[in-house]
C-alpha cells in the first residue's frame, strides 16, 4: 500500500475513491477499516448453526460511525471553497464534526439540545475548539435551525441531509461484503435520525449491483421505545430515552429508511431503556465490547429476535445458518454516566494485603 504524507493509513476515501463522490482534498484521520469481530456467545443464544459478528463502529477515530461520513462531506466542503461548518447533533456528529474541522482548519459550529449530550462527547467538540450553541430545544428542533441557517450558504451542513455523509457512511457495508465475500443475511442496527440505515442499504446495493456479494441483507431498525416515530409511523414531539444519541423525534431520512426496510423485506421496532441498558453490560462483560447505550439497541434487538419461551413468536424469523451482523455505532467512553452509578458500591479499603485479598473475594 502507497503510504502518503497525510496518513500512513489511508481512510476510506483512498480505500473506496472510486465508489465515492470526487474530491482532491482528502481530510482523513484513517477512518474506517473497523473490526467485524465474530461473538461466540451471541451466536450460541441464535443457535440452529447462525453466526453473529458485531462490526465495531466505535474503534473509528472519533469513536463512532459519523467519521465514515465526514471525511467524505469535510474533503468535499474544502473542495467547495467552504469557509465554515454547521451541524446539529446528539453528540457524535458534533464529535466528528469538530476533529475533522479542526484537522481541516476550518471554523465548525455545532448546535446541541442543552444538557442531552454526553459528557465525553460534549468534551470531544470543545477539545476540538468547535463553536458550541447549545439551545433550550431537542435535536429536532436544533436540525430545523441548522438547516435554515445554511441557506444563506456561508455554512455548509455536515448532518446526513448533506449526502456526502450518506455516501461516506456506505463504506461500511462495503467492508462487510469484502470481509466475507458476500453480503450477510440479516444487518441489525440502531436508528436515530436515520441516516445510518440509509447508507448501509445504499452500500448493500451498490455491491450487489457490481456483482460483489450474491444476495442482500434484510435490514433490522431498533429504536428506543421512547423515541420511535418510524416504528409508530408519526412524530414524536417529546423524545425521550436513555440512548441520548437516539432521542429523536422526526428523523430526516424517514422515506429513506422506510424504503430500506421495505425494498430489503426488513424490519423496524423498538427497544425499553432497561433493555438497552441490560444489552450494554451483557456485551462489555460477555464479550469485552463497551459501546455507547444507542449502539447496544442493535445487541438488545437481537435479543428480541431470539425469544427463549417454547413456541413464542420471534420478532424476525433467522433461519438455520444465517450470518447476522449487529452494528454497535459508538464506544462506551463517551457517555460513561450510566456505567459510573455502579462506582457508588464499591469501597476503599487500607492499603493492607490481607484486606486487599478479602476485598478481591476469589
Ligand atoms: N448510534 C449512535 C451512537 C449515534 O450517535 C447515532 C446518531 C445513531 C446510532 C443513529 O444513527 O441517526 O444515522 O440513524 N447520532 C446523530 C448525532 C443523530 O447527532 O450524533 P442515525
Amino acid at each position: 500500500m502507497k503510504a502518503t504524507k497525510m496518513s500512513l493509513s489511508s481512510g476510506i476515501i483512498e480505500r473506496f475513491r472510486e465508489f465515492l463522490p470526487s474530491s482532491k482534498a482528502v481530510v482523513s484521520l484513517g477512518e474506517g477499516n473497523t473490526p467485524l469481530v465474530f461473538s461466540p456467545k451471541l451466536s450460541a443464544i441464535v443457535g440452529r448453526g447462525c453466526e453473529v459478528f458485531i462490526k465495531n463502529e466505535g474503534i473509528n477515530p472519533t469513536g463512532s460511525f459519523k467519521d465514515r461520513g465526514m471525511t467524505v462531506a469535510i474533503s468535499r466542503a474544502i473542495d467547495n471553497g467552504a469557509h465554515a461548518l454547521i451541524c446539529a447533533s446528539t453528540g457524535n456528529t458534533s464529535a466528528s464534526a469538530a476533529a475533522y474541522a479542526a484537522r481541516a482548519g476550518i471554523p465548525c459550529a455545532v448546535v446541541l439540545p442543552a444538557g442531552k449530550i454526553a459528557t465525553g462527547k460534549l468534551v470531544q467538540a470543545m477539545a476540538h475548539g468547535a463553536k458550541i450553541v447549545p439551545i433550550e430545544g431537542n435535536f429536532d428542533a436544533a436540525l430545523r435551525i441548522v438547516q435554515e441557517l445554511s441557506e444563506d450558504r456561508k455554512l455548509v451542513v455536515v448532518n446526513s441531509i448533506n449526502p456526502d455523509r450518506i455516501a461516506g457512511q456506505k463504506t461500511a457495508a462495503f467492508e462487510i461484503v469484502e470481509d466475507f465475500g458476500d453480503a450477510p443475511d440479516f444487518h441489525l442496527l440502531p436508528v436515530g435520525n436515520a441516516g445510518n440505515i440509509t447508507a448501509y442499504w445504499a452500500g448493500y446495493r451498490e455491491f450487489h449491483s457490481l456483482g460483489k456479494s450474491t444476495k442482500l441483507p434484510a435490514m433490522i431498525g431498533f429504536q428506543a421505545a421512547g423515541a420511535a416515530p418510524i416504528f409508530h409511523n408519526r412524530v414524536v414531539d417529546n423524545p425521550e430515552t436513555i440512548a441520548s444519541a437516539i432521542r429523536i423525534g422526526n428523523p430526516a431520512s424517514w422515506k429513506h429508511a422506510r424504503a430500506a426496510l421495505e425494498e430489503s423485506k426488513g424490519a423496524i421496532n423498538v427497544v425499553t431503556d432497561e433493555e438497552i441498558l441490560k444489552a450494554q453490560s451483557w456485551l462489555a462483560q460477555m464479550e469485552g465490547i463497551f459501546v455507547e447505550p444507542a449502539s447496544a439497541a442493535s445487541i438488545a434487538g437481537l435479543f428480541k429476535c431470539c425469544p427463549s419461551e417454547v413456541g413464542a413468536k420471534s420478532l424476525v424469523e433467522i433461519p438455520d445458518g444465517s450470518r447476522v451482523v449487529c452494528t454497535v455505532t459508538g464506544h462506551g467512553l463517551k457517555d460513561p454516566d450510566s456505567i459510573l452509578h455502579s462506582m457508588d458500591n464499591v469501597e476503599s479499603v487500607p492499603a493492607e494485603i490481607d484486606k486487599v485479598r478479602r476485598a478481591i473475594g476469589f
